[in-house]
Formats: structure tokens, C-alpha cells, sequence
């Protein structure tokens, strides 16, 4: 039994572009001082004050803490049962803050997409985490909620429905809208140079079963696309997805630490549609464009034109474009007889920020109340969370879960 704590949730980062908004997000629907006890949490006193002032009112409690002192990181995590991080890059930032959750017993979630520093700490903490009965929840945004737990409903109906889950789904993105934020570009800047200039790093990034369990990082799932192809069960053109790399290795180590409830020789991927024909194929080619620029080589003569192009740490998407954005996934799962069903999954705002804001909020509210089985360790957000979070998700968050046998 954990002591009791001061505070359910502390936002560490508070005074980023989405820290701001997942402070938003608390205070709308939760208040402050009622059932949810929360703080805001950061480096620079002003900057959160203003945040406060903006997003929130004076009766949240502003904590100071720096990654750099690591006696202020104690001191504010043992005050809460759960620290949720927009602190990134996650790989600068990040490791002191994991270390003192798992022995301190703090449970944690976070918007990392940084695969080679996942793997790290699954490799440092895994073991830990799970003897101090601690949950490390990494990847509480759009990548990989949406595609985490897409494939969780998809399964779960799967069995309630029809006994025997798919063991194959392919992911399509079939429509998307939104924009980028400093410190996501950031992050992609951190996990490329690390990548050019460590092979293990590429390793790590190249493998689709990099994230799972260590002496099971194996499968029968080939590397993410990364060419324009016609798409069967589409029945369209399709191109690469940008957080595929991220989202698939979730969904692996998801089956890897269920016991492989998905099967062992379970598959999945995930591209976009760029449409059908010749225009489709066009879209396709002209849609790889900004992924080829955006992971333009570290320090080349492209890098720095797009780095001042690019919003700074600190801004991103505004309100509006947030507001109007959205998100179409379709899962098109197979079953070993070749029956197929598509399940599909919406979001009502911009994936990166509007959207990411409100799953990661509920991430955190769902690890601090909800009454979650006793699994810890360096989790995914659908073993920690289940059907928990897909509840939060579609009450909470404006996601939708739709299941249809074709
Ligand atoms: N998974 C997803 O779908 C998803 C979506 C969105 C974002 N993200 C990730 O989330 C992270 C945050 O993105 P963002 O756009 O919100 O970034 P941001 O605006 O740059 O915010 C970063 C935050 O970190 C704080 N910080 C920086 N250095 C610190 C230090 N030494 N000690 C304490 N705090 C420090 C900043 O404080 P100051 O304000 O004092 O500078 C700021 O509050 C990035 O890693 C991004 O990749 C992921």
C-alpha cells in the first residue's frame, strides 16, 4: 500500500506548449481543489505564474524544479502519487526524473517518442520499476495512444465477439490535420543526431521489435514502410507514417508484456493513404516531402534552413488550427479463417497538442484514481491502463472506438 501523498498528479513542464494545455485540460475538468489534487511544476517561476494566470487560476500550486538540481526533482516527487513530464527532449531531460519515480515509488507517464531512450530506460528500470510496484508510462500522446490502444479494442472485441483475436491488423491513416511544436521538433532532432552518430542508437530505431522485453525481440513484422505502394486491403495508394517507427515497436512490446494475448505470430504496420489513381500515387510522392526534410542529416546545410523555419521550444500549432484539426485511423484486422472487421478511431482535435494534451491528462488522472491491476515496470499505456484509459479516452479526451465486421 502506497502512503498517501499530497497531490494525485504534479505537471512537470508546465510552462511548455503542452504542459499549458494539459494544465488546461485539469483545470476544466477537474477544478483544483476537489476530488483531483494537482499542481503545476517547472523551472522558472514567472513563466508559470503566467501559465497560471492564462490557463488556470491562483489556487493551483506552483512547484520549482529543475532537471539540473536533482534535490529539487525529489523534493517534488515524493509530494505526488503520479509526475506526468512535458519536459523534453526526454533524452536530455528525462533520466534523473525516472530514476527517483521508480525508487521513490512514484508512478509516471509521459509524451516521449524517443525510441532509443525508451529502450534505455526499459533496460536500466524495467526490472526495478517492477519490484517497487512502480508503472513508467511512456508514450501518453498521439504517438501511441491512438495505435496502443486501437489495437487493444480491436483485440478485445475481437475475442468478446467473436472468440479469437486478429493476427494481423494493418493501420491506415486515413485522414489527418494539425502542425508541429519546438520541442517535438526538438525531440526529432535529438533522436536523429543520436542516431547518425551511434550505431547502436540506429540499431535500436531500425529494429521493430526495439522496444520489447529484453530476450524476446523477435517476430515475424519487417521493417516500417518507406516507399510509396498500392495497398490491398485499402484498396489505395499508401506512403509511409511519420510515427509508425514509434507507434508499432508500442504495440509489440503491448503483445510482448500481455503474455502475447495478440498471439505470438501476431503482425501489424502502419502507413497512410494518399488516395486512389494517379492523383493518389502523385499525393503520395508529394506527401514524403516534408518527412525527407524534416529528418534532413544532423548539422548538414538543409538541417540549418529548416531549424529556423521551424517553431522554437516554447510555441506551436495555434488555437485555431488546434480547434480545426482532426484524426481518421482505420485498423483493418484479419483473423487466422481471413474474416476481416475495421475498427476506426477518431480525434476530435489536432493530434500533437489539442488532442495529446487531453490523453495524456487523462493518462495521469488514470493512473492517480482509477483502480488499475497491480502490473508495474516500464509499461505501455495499454497494459498499464486497459480498458481504464479507453474509457477515459472516449469520455474525456474526444477520442471515438467504433468496431464493424466487413
Ligand atoms: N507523443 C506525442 O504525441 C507528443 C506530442 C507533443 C509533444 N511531445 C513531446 O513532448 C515534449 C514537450 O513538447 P513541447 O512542444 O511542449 O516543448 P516545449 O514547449 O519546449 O516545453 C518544454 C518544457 O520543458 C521545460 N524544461 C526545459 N528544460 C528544463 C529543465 N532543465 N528543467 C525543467 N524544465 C525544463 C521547459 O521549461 P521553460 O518554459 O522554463 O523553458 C518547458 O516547460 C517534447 O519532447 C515533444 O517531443 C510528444
Amino acid at each position: 500500500m502506497k502512503s498517501r501523498k499530497e497531490f494525485d498528479i504534479i505537471i512537470w513542464g508546465a510552462s511548455g506548449f503542452t504542459g499549458r494545455l494539459v494544465v488546461t485540460h485539469l483545470f476544466k475538468n477537474y477544478g483544483v481543489n476537489n476530488d483531483l489534487k494537482w499542481a503545476m511544476a517547472g523551472r522558472n517561476k514567472k513563466k508559470l505564474k503566467q501559465v497560471r494566470f492564462s490557463a488556470a487560476d491562483n489556487s493551483v500550486p506552483i512547484i520549482i524544479a529543475d532537471s539540473n538540481d536533482e534535490v529539487s526533482l525529489k523534493e517534488m516527487i515524493i509530494r505526488t502519487k503520479v509526475i506526468c513530464t512535458t519536459v523534453g527532449p526526454y533524452a536530455t531531460y528525462g533520466d534523473k526524473l525516472v530514476s527517483l519515480c521508480v525508487n521513490q515509488g512514484t508512478d509516471y507517464c509521459d509524451l516521449s517518442g524517443e525510441v532509443q531512450w525508451m529502450r534505455k530506460m526499459i533496460d536500466q528500470y524495467h526490472e526495478i520499476a517492477k519490484n517497487n510496484g512502480v508503472k513508467i508510462v511512456h508514450t501518453c500522446g498521439f504517438d501511441s495512444i491512438p495505435s496502443d490502444m486501437g489495437v487493444y479494442f480491436t483485440q478485445r472485441e475481437l475475442q468478446a465477439q467473436m472468440g479469437q483475436p486478429a493476427n494481423k491488423i494493418e493501420m491506415r491513416v486515413a485522414g489527418i490535420s494539425g502542425g508541429i511544436s519546438g520541442g517535438t521538433y526538438a525531440s526529432l532532432t535529438k533522436v536523429m543526431e543520436q542516431a547518425y552518430f551511434d550505431k547502436e542508437v540506429y540499431k535500436v530505431l531500425a529494429n521493430p521489435y526495439g522496444l520489447n522485453p529484453k530476450g524476446k525481440i523477435e517476430g515475424n513484422d519487417t521493417r516500417d514502410l518507406n516507399s510509396i505502394i498500392y495497398d490491398d486491403v485499402s484498396k489505395s495508394w499508401i506512403g509511409p507514417f511519420v510515427m509508425a517507427g514509434i507507434n508499432t515497436k508500442v504495440v509489440r512490446r503491448s503483445n510482448a508484456l500481455s503474455g502475447y494475448v495478440y498471439g505470438k505470430d501476431f503482425r501489424y504496420d502502419e502507413a497512410t493513404i494518399c488516395g486512389k489513381g494517379l492523383k493518389g500515387r502523385i499525393k503520395g510522392y508529394l506527401m514524403a516531402i516534408p518527412l525527407l526534410i524534416m529528418t534532413a542529416k544532423p548539422k548538414s546545410f538543409l538541417k540549418k534552413i529548416i531549424d529556423k523555419i521551424l517553431p522554437k521550444p516554447g510555441e506551436g500549432p495555434k488555437k485555431e488550427k488546434r480547434e480545426k484539426g482532426f484524426y481518421n485511423l482505420k485498423f483493418y484486422a484479419t483473423l487466422k479463417d481471413g474474416s476481416r472487421v475495421l475498427v476506426k478511431v477518431t480525434g476530435d482535435m489536432d493530434p500533437g497538442y489539442g488532442s495529446t494534451s487531453k490523453m495524456l491528462g487523462e493518462a495521469a488522472v488514470c493512473l492517480a484514481k482509477d483502480n488499475l491491476s497491480n502490473i508495474s515496470g516500464v509499461l505501455t499505456p495499454s497494459i498499464a491502463m486497459g480498458d481504464f484509459l479507453l474509457k477515459r479516452l472516449e469520455n474525456r479526451s474526444g477520442l471515438t472506438f467504433s468496431f464493424n465486421i466487413v
